[in-house]
């Protein structure tokens, strides 16, 4: 039995909300309904179909055909099936459907109906979760290579350093030695970098105010790249202390305060702002989360965080690039190691918080990490 609400309609209602898509087919194989997702799954004329023959509107379909057809003599209905549609520009696409015969009464049947449900994206999250396992013992093998290659580059270091003292009184050797050591010293931070990123991270928080923390790391980046005439615009929202690994939000924040500066020209103006959820900044205005009827939305469901604002009105990221910008040793710098964001964004996923960014050409970049309260 199908127990529903009295209202008229109810039932039908049920069906024109439910998210997968359905198809109908009668004794005579004419379609006796079909809801807008089957519609889209199949990628068909958004028009009536009902009343048509299934092999009129499904002929590119044997393998639907097949299963229309064969449902009637199935004994056991599959209760989840897969199967491959063929898609207009010539590929296919993994549906899973569940089948089921409709009963007049106890004995007599009427048609089927089909219960359809796009797998596409589940098969795209398999691959994604594929494709992390492989990264990751990629990062072994970085991690195996990048010891391995320490010991000769160390070797190489120490003998023309020995070889740069005999020849001390050849001067146009000294030289070339010199750019050995130059070129080992660069290979040396790159394996440096590369262990850096694989190492797995361990965080033991203590309570931060990070407002103070903010404050250190503007200190501590204002005094590694030096440019004249930069301001600093500062909004603190007060909210209780944090549970953080110091150090390693320091990184985080001293990288992105790092690579705003290199992105603005004299007279850049750079802004550092922090809050709880509560307060949420948008488009530079403050509104309270409680009140605001915007945030209010987005809001719900959501434990308590705390956010951090890093701007800068810098030549900002093409969309080309923004997509990569957390990728290890992506880099658009002349001595950049590309290494920066990819261990902020790091640091950050192991106190379970999250980092965006928006960007505009021309206007500047802001960054916004979230970490919980
Ligand atoms: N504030 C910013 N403004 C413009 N571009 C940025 C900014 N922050 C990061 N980027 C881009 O992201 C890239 C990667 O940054 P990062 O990982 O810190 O490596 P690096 O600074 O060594 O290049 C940079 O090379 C740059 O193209
Ligand atoms: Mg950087």
């Amino acid at each position: 039995m199908f127990y529903v609400i009295s209202e008229p309609d109810f039932g039908l209602k049920i069906l024109n909300s439910l998210r997968c898509g359905i198809l109908s087919v009668n004794l005579r194989r004419k379609i006796t309904a079909i809801n807008e997702i089957a519609i889209r799954i199949f990628e068909l004329d958004n028009i009536n179909h009902v009343g048509k023959q299934v092999e009129e509107v499904f002929g590119d379909q044997p393998q639907l055909l097949q299963i229309l057809n064969d449902a009637y003599q199935m004994k056991n209905l599959p209760s989840r099936a897969e199967l491959d549609l063929n898609i207009k520009d010539g590929s296919s696409r993994t549906v899973g459907y569940t089948i089921s015969v409709i009963k007049k009464d106890d004995v007599d049947i009427e048609g089927i109906s089909v219960f359809l449900k796009d797998l596409t994206l589940v098969e795209e999250m398999n691959e994604q979760e594929k494709l992390k396992d492989r990264l990751a013992a990629l990062g072994q093998m970085a991690a195996g290579l990048a010891h391995e290659i320490r010991n000769p580059l160390a070797a190489i270091e120490l003998t023309t350093s020995l070889i740069k003292r005999k020849l001390s009184e050849h001067p146009a050797h000294v030289s070339q030695l010199d750019s050995i050591h130059s070129e080992v010293r660069k290979m040396n931070k790159i394996v440096s970098d590369c262990l850096e990123f694989v190492r797995p991270v361990k965080v033991s928080t203590e309570k931060v105010d990070l407002q103070a923390l903010l404050e250190e790391c503007l200190t501590n980046s204002l005094s590694t790249v030096k440019k004249e005439g930069i301001q600093v615009r500062k909004t603190y929202y007060s909210m209780p202390p944090v549970f953080l690994d110091h150090n390693q939000m320091k990184q985080v924040f001293v990288n992105i305060l790092i690579n705003a500066l290199q992105a603005i020209g004299q007279n850049g103006i750079i802004e550092v702002a922090c809050g709880p959820s509560s307060l949420v900044q948008k488009n530079g205005s403050y509104s309270n989360a409680k009140h605001g009827e915007t945030n209010l939305s987005l809001q719900v469901n959501l434990a308590p965080y705390a956010w951090v604002k890093i701007g800068d009105n810098g030549h900002g990221i093409s969309e080309d690039f923004l997509s990569r910008i957390f990728y290890p040793f992506f880099t658009t710098k002349e001595k950049g190691s590309g290494i920066g964001l990819a261990i902020a964004q790091k640091i950050i996923d192991s106190h379970r918080g999250s980092i965006d960014v928006e960007s505009e050409v021309g206007k500047g970049t802001t960054f916004i990490i979230k970490l919980p309260l």
